[in-house]
């Protein structure tokens, strides 16, 4: 990545750019260790704490895609396959999984890992929907999304599928 000096930032109000990206780009991490402050009362990640930080994680992948402001406009299905425990390591992934005209679908996984042995187990993988909005609050178009590989070709028409399947939801 090239470096950016202060006076290269673009300011929030300008519009951004729709040139196409691959995932590879907008693809954000972030790693927390489990503190007391995070947990439940029997030493487990609390679960909001979890879906603060799939959000974070998520629109900050999606802003990075769309290179300014997004909002959180849906979540799918969330399910806590297993729990973190004070003392190991959460790492939030956050990939762009589809673009469409103003929305984009984002992929987050968070994962446990053993400090002492490396283990790493899926605690959750959720699907969320952004939508790109302007100064006025306004959805905005997106940059369109360039598949990187076979996966991301494949991710691409499952989340279009997933779409459509929200959108005939919305209008039941
Ligand atoms: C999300 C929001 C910007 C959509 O605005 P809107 O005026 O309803 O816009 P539209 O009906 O034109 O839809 C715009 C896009 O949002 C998508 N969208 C709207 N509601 C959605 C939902 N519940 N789930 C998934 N996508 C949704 C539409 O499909 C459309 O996508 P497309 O342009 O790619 O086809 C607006 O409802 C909003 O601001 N909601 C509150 C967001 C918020 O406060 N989030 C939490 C804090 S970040």
């Amino acid at each position: 990545m090239s470096e950016t000096k202060p006076t290269d930032r673009v300011a929030l109000g300008s519009t951004p750019t729709l040139s196409a990206k691959g995932p590879s780009i907008s693809k954000t991490v972030q790693t927390h260790l489990v503190f007391p402050e995070h947990a439940n009362a029997l030493g487990k990640a609390f679960g909001g704490q979890v879906m603060a930080w799939i959000d974070l994680v998520g629109g900050i992948c999606a802003m990075r895609h769309t290179g300014g402001l997004a909002v959180t406009a849906s979540v799918d299905d969330l399910q806590f396959e297993q729990s973190l425990a004070i003392g190991d390591i959460a790492v939030v992934e956050a990939r762009v999984n589809a673009t469409f005209r103003t929305s984009l679908e984002v992929e987050v996984s968070v994962w446990g890992e053993s400090l002492q042995t490396r283990a790493r187990w899926l605690c959750v993988n959720a699907r969320m929907t952004f939508v790109a909005i302007d100064e006025h609050a306004k959805p905005r178009s997106v940059p369109p999304l360039v598949p990187e590989s076979d996966d991301d070709v494949a991710r691409m028409k499952a989340a279009q599928e997933r779409r459509n399947e929200r959108l005939a939801k919305r209008k039941r």
